[in-house]
């Protein structure tokens, strides 16, 4: 199930969480922004008006204050298009990435960016008139997925190995196997299981593979990354790989989900064809220029990375003593076990207005939960520990 029908079906778009405590979250979570080096022992309370939300990846420390500045100085202006703002944004992604302009495409979110390389490689595909089919872990995040489908490609999906990570072995024998273009989304780290895939096994496969393999990297938690068994998808661009597109987000670490703005990076040839595929002027000004200012924020970007390391050193302490098994998280998110059916620990979760996330089958007895600010996380493993008491996990 994708956010906007989870959260159409939760109840929580019709159920109390309006627009104004929208508001009044991002400005609490502003004033949080030095949620870092707060002590990690103060508890909330959460309410129907302000639960908390730990349950869509989103980052609750609130975006950089310098952006929020660079919003409300760029409104007396955006009444005009965003040419410039975009423009400016694009240098310094390629900048910071050590690329040529011409190596980035901008999307609404990179769900547009995924989108419009989905549009695009299977359009290429077709007009040459070869069969295209998408490859899938599973589970994984969905929107490749979803795009694939809704233009009646196949979408194959490869179940995670015993260890709950990605079967390269098996989604490379079904791409080799078949005839045709096979499109393979790879999300690293992966959502749901906040695990890395190492380069190495990545690298070998585009490597040993011909451009009818054709692969989506997903990227939209990269910076939160420390195992160095990670690299970026962007170096095999840097060598000039052609069948390979990164997706990278300014709603994760820098915190502006709210703003839709992410973007790819490939060869400037696929780029070209990416773009055409792209909402013209996708991005609005105040997406841009508050992720422009994030991007020269380098305090806030420290600051985000270590409120995160606090709240997964927070929830691993708690669920060590719980003896509740997880995964080494390398993103603002964590998969661990719950005792019990994930569904009714998700419903009660709820009543205490805690919107965990959810069990990702077929990973059954698993569950997703976002990493908050470290007093959110206190304030959940509070309630965790009362679950256990309760003999409910
Ligand atoms: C792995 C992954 N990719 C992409 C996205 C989409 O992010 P956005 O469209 O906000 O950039 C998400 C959102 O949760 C995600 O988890």
């Amino acid at each position: 199930m994708d956010r906007r029908t989870l959260l159409k079906s939760s109840g929580l778009l019709l159920g109390g969480l309006t627009l104004g405590n929208l508001v009044s979250s991002v400005t609490r979570a502003s004033q949080d922004n030095q949620a870092a080096s707060k002590t990690a022992n103060v508890l909330i309370t959460p309410t129907k008006e302000q639960p908390l939300l730990l349950n869509f990846n989103e980052n609750s420390l609130g975006m950089s204050p310098k952006a929020q500045q660079a919003i409300i100085d760029a409104l007396p202006q955006a009444f005009r298009y965003p040419d410039a703002a975009r423009e400016q944004l694009i240098g310094k992604i390629a900048e910071n990435h050590t690329l040529k302009v011409e190596n980035i495409s901008l999307g609404n979110g990179s769900s547009e960016s995924i989108q419009a390389v989905i549009q695009m490689a299977i359009y290429q595909a077709q007009k040459t008139k070869q069969k295209v089919q998408v490859i899938v872990p599973n589970p994984t995040f969905n929107y490749a997925e979803l795009y694939a489908q809704a233009l009646g490609v196949d979408v194959v999906k490869v179940p995670l190995d015993n260890k709950l990570a990605f079967d390269i072995s098996a989604m490379k024998k079904i791409a080799d196997e078949f005839a045709g273009v096979s499109i393979i989304y790879l999300c690293n780290p992966n959502n749901p299981t906040a695990t890395i895939t190492p380069a190495e096994q990545i690298e070998a496969w585009i490597n040993a593979t011909s451009e009818k393999t054709f692969f989506l990297i997903d990227e939209a938690y990269a910076e939160f990354v420390t195992d160095p068994h990670f690299r970026s998808g962007i170096e095999l661009i840097k060598r000039e790989a052609k069948n390979v597109v990164v997706t990278r987000t300014f709603s994760k670490i820098y915190a502006l989900a709210g703003l839709r703005v992410g973007y790819a990076v490939a060869h400037p040839d696929l780029i070209a064809q990416i773009e055409a595929f792209i909402s013209i002027d996708n991005t609005n000004t105040a997406g841009a220029v508050a992720a422009l200012s994030s991007l020269d924020d380098k305090t806030f970007l420290t600051i985000s990375r270590t409120s995160v390391d606090t709240s997964r050193k927070i929830v691993t302490n708690a669920l060590d003593k719980l003896g509740l098994e997880y995964l080494p998280s390398q993103a603002n998110f964590i998969f661990h076990k719950v005792t019990g059916d994930v569904k009714t620990y998700q419903n009660r979760m709820k009543e205490y207005f805690i919107f965990v996330g959810r069990e990702f089958p077929p990973a059954t007895g698993w569950s997703r939960l976002t990493l908050g600010t470290p007093e959110e996380m206190t304030t959940f493993v509070s309630v965790l520990n009362e679950f256990r008491m309760k003999g409910w996990i």
